[in-house]
């Protein structure tokens, strides 16, 4: 029977992956954790205990109380947030990973640990960015991510710990909102839609980035984290992607929806070089042949379930 720790459990993937989990393993084997007490349809419905990720004695108690075999590491800083704070990305990013990985040598886990799109920099090529690829970012987040892919991989091959990783594209769901990254207005669209008709883009009409729906994202860290070990070259770095959108092409697919719909633009400065930086369109040819990920929507079936849960809500 599998027994999964979870970091970082209240944010965006976490509200959608503990449920989840919760559900193929059951309840009792997931503990969720977040620095922060989180509600009752995550601390009731199995265990939950608050815990610092960058702490490492705090982060083996918990394992070790636990019996812990896995652990899901989602606690970070994202994009936007680490420009405002680059020592505080810095210090969560790096530390709770080295943490994690600590612990799991010491005790034999397998880590999940996601990485992003924002490992790449304007030197990058933007379209396809290959799989291996030049990687300078421009950001203290891709910074962390980057070096949290070779810490990742430097635990696999000197200490047999079986990390592995994705880099998520931008992530679109409903429920937990998401937590202060440069991708956010794909998801704040929809809500200012359903409750405004209108909605104020940080970003400009063309900026281009890789989106995913959050069904498929979870799905794809199954996948990796289930896939046979002997096929992955590409353990903790993954490109993976779903969908290209730009706001105005998104505004367009509301407004099928959403009859008269608007989007104005105040251009965020700090968010549109974050943005201007990052890939038009990943390839994701190594994890469709590697592990099998193919995913489930497009822009078409996300924006369809998004509007359906919204409004149901
Ligand atoms: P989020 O910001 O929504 O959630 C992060 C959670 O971590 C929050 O609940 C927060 O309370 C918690 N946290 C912060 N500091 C902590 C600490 N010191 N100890 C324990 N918990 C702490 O983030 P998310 O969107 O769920 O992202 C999870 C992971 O996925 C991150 O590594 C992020 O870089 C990566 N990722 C996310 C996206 C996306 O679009 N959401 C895209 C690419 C990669
Ligand atoms: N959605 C994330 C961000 O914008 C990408 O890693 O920070």
């Amino acid at each position: 029977m599998k027994r999964i720790l979870v970091t970082g459990a209240g944010g965006q993937i976490g509200s959608w992956l503990v449920p989840r989990l919760r559900d193929e393993y059951g309840a009792s084997s997931v503990m969720a954790t977040d620095i922060r007490l989180l509600g009752p349809e995550v601390t009731d419905a199995g265990p939950f205990q608050v815990l610092d990720a960058t702490d490492p004695k705090a982060v083996g108690q918990a394992v070790m109380r636990h019996r812990a075999d896995t652990v899901y590491h989602l606690a970070a800083i994202l994009s936007a947030i680490g420009e405002k704070d680059p020592r505080l990305a810095w210090h969560v990013n790096m530390m709770s990973l080295e943490a994690v990985l600590e612990v799991a040598r010491e005790q034999r886990c397998a880590v999940f640990t996601p990485s992003s799109i924002g490992v790449f920099g304007p030197d990058s090529p933007k379209d396809p960015t290959p799989q291996d690829t030049i990687m300078r970012p421009a950001t203290m987040y891709g910074i962390t991510k980057v070096a949290g892919e070779l810490l990742c991989d430097y635990y696999h091959t000197r200490f047999g710990v079986d990390t592995r990783g994705v880099r998520f594209p931008g992530l679109i769901s409903y429920g937990a909102p998401p937590g202060g990254g440069t991708t956010d207005w794909a998801v704040e669209i929809f809500h200012a839609a359903v409750e405004h008709g209108r909605y104020t883009c940080f970003l400009s009409p063309e900026s281009q980035l890789d989106m995913m729906y959050m069904p498929d994202a979870v799905d794809a860290l199954l996948g990796v984290m289930e896939a046979d070990p002997a096929r992955l070259v590409h353990r903790n770095a993954f490109n993976v992607t779903a969908m290209q959108l730009a706001p105005r092409k998104l505004a367009a697919a509301i407004q099928e929806h959403v009859p008269g719909f608007e989007i104005e633009y105040d251009i965020d400065p700090v968010r549109q070089a974050i943005a201007d930086s990052w890939p038009d369109r990943i390839d994701d040819s190594a994890a469709r042949a590697e592990w099998g990920w193919c995913p489930r929507y497009d822009d078409a079936a996300m924006t369809a379930d998004m509007f359906e849960h919204i409004q149901t809500r």
